[in-house]
C-alpha cells in the first residue's frame, strides 16, 4: 500500500503526468484483461496460442532439458497460463521432471492459475510465487537446478527499453549457464493492426485503463470523475511503442485523501497509462546487449504478427 501510494503521488505530481500500468491488476482488472485477451482485436495472445500449440515439440527441443534431471520452469506474469498449459501438458505426457513457478503481482490470478492447473493437469506441481519481476530474481537465485524462465505475452513491452534491458541483465546474472529464457514479443507492424488491439470496439480496454482510477478512488479515497477522461491509445510505427494515454476532458481538480493532496488536470492534458513496446530482433539485440544472453531461435506464428525467442545463459 505505501509503495502504490508513492508510486500515485510521483507519477501526478510530475509534469507529464503518469501512472504505473502494473497497478493495473487488481480483481477488476485481472478479470478485465482476461477479457481483452480473448476479444477479436488483440491478436496476440491469438498469435502467441498459435506457436504453442503448433510447435511445441520444437520449443521443448530448443529447451535441451534431460529427462532425468529436475528443472524449474518458471513464468514471470504468469496471468491465466493459457498458453502455458499447451506445454505442461506436453512436458507431463512426456515425463520431464519438473515444479512450474508461475510468478505474478496479483495473488488472486495467481489462485485462480492454481486451481485451473490442478483441475487440468494435477500432474504438474505448482509452486507459485507473489511479487514483481524484479522482488522475484533474489528467489531465482537460490538454487542450483537447471532453470526455463517463461516471459511471455509481450509482457517485456510494457517496461520502458531502459528498464527491460536492466531486468534482462539482472535476470541473466541470476541464472546458470545454458538456462534458458523463453521471451514473447510483439512484432512492429502497421497501425491498422495495432491500435485496434488498444481500442476495441467493446470499450473493455477503455474500462482497463480506467479501472486505476477507479483503483485509486477505492483504495485511496481519490475523487477521480471517471466519464470527464476519455481513453486514447497513439502508435508510431518507425519507434515501436504503443502508449496509452487517459485525457482530461475538461479543466478539473481531483483530491486525493491518503496523500491530502490535490491535482490539478487542463482540459487536454494526458496520464500516460501504459507503454506496449513492440520489436524486432534489431530491438531485441540492443536489449540484450549488456546481459548474458546469446539469441538461440525464434518460432513465429502464421501471420508473423508475434514472435517467442530462445535466449540462453551462456
Ligand atoms: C500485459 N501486456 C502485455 C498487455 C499489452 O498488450 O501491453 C496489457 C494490455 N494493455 C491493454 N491491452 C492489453
Amino acid at each position: 500500500m505505501e509503495q502504490f501510494k508513492k508510486d500515485i503521488e510521483a507519477g501526478l505530481s510530475g509534469k507529464e503526468k503518469t501512472l504505473p500500468s502494473k497497478y493495473f491488476y487488481d480483481k477488476k482488472g485481472d478479470a478485465l484483461f482476461v477479457e481483452i485477451m480473448h476479444l477479436e482485436e488483440y491478436y496476440l495472445t491469438r498469435a502467441e496460442l498459435d506457436i504453442f500449440k503448433n510447435q511445441t515439440q520444437q520449443i521443448i527441443n530448443a529447451f535441451a532439458l534431460k529427462k532425468d534431471t529436475f528443472f524449474e520452469l518458471i513464468e514471470l506474469g504468469a496471468g491465466d497460463g493459457l498458453k502455458t498449459k499447451e506445454l505442461l501438458k506436453e512436458l507431463t505426457n512426456q515425463n520431464y521432471k519438473f515444479d512450474y513457478v508461475p510468478v505474478d503481482i496479483s495473488q488472486n490470478a495467481l489462485d485462480q492459475l492454481e486451481q485451473t492447473i490442478t483441475k487440468e493437469t494435477p500432474k504438474v506441481s505448482v509452486k507459485k510465487k507473489q511479487g514483481d519481476y524484479f522482488e522475484v530474481l533474489d528467489a531465482i537465485k537460490g538454487n542450483h537446478c537447471p532453470k526455463i524462465i517463461l516471459f511471455l505475452g509481450s509482457n517485456i513491452g510494457n517496461l520502458s527499453d531502459e528498464i527491460a534491458s536492466t531486468f534482462i541483465s539482472k535476470l541473466s546474472d541470476s541464472l546458470n549457464p545454458n538456462d534458458k529464457l523463453f521471451l514473447g514479443v510483439d512484432l512492429i507492424k502497421s497501425k491498422e493492426i495495432i491500435l485496434p488491439a488498444y481500442n476495441d470496439s467493446k470499450g473493455i480496454t477503455k474500462a482497463f485503463n480506467l479501472n486505476l482510477l477507479a483503483r485509486i478512488n477505492n483504495e485511496l479515497g481519490g475523487n477521480f470523475e471517471i466519464s470527464n477522461f476519455k481513453h486514447q491509445p497513439e502508435f508510431t510505427e518507425s519507434e515501436g511503442i504503443c502508449r496509452s494515454y487517459l485525457v482530461s476532458c475538461e479543466k478539473q481538480n481531483v483530491f486525493i485523501q491518503a496523500l491530502n493532496k490535490s491535482f490539478h488536470f487542463e482540459k487536454g492534458e494526458k496520464i500516460l497509462m501504459e507503454i506496449s513496446r513492440k520489436y524486432n530482433s534489431e530491438i531485441l539485440h540492443k536489449i540484450i546487449k549488456n546481459s548474458n544472453f546469446q539469441i538461440q531461435e525464434n518460432f513465429k506464428d502464421s501471420q508473423n504478427y508475434f514472435a517467442n525467442y530462445i535466449l540462453n545463459r551462456a
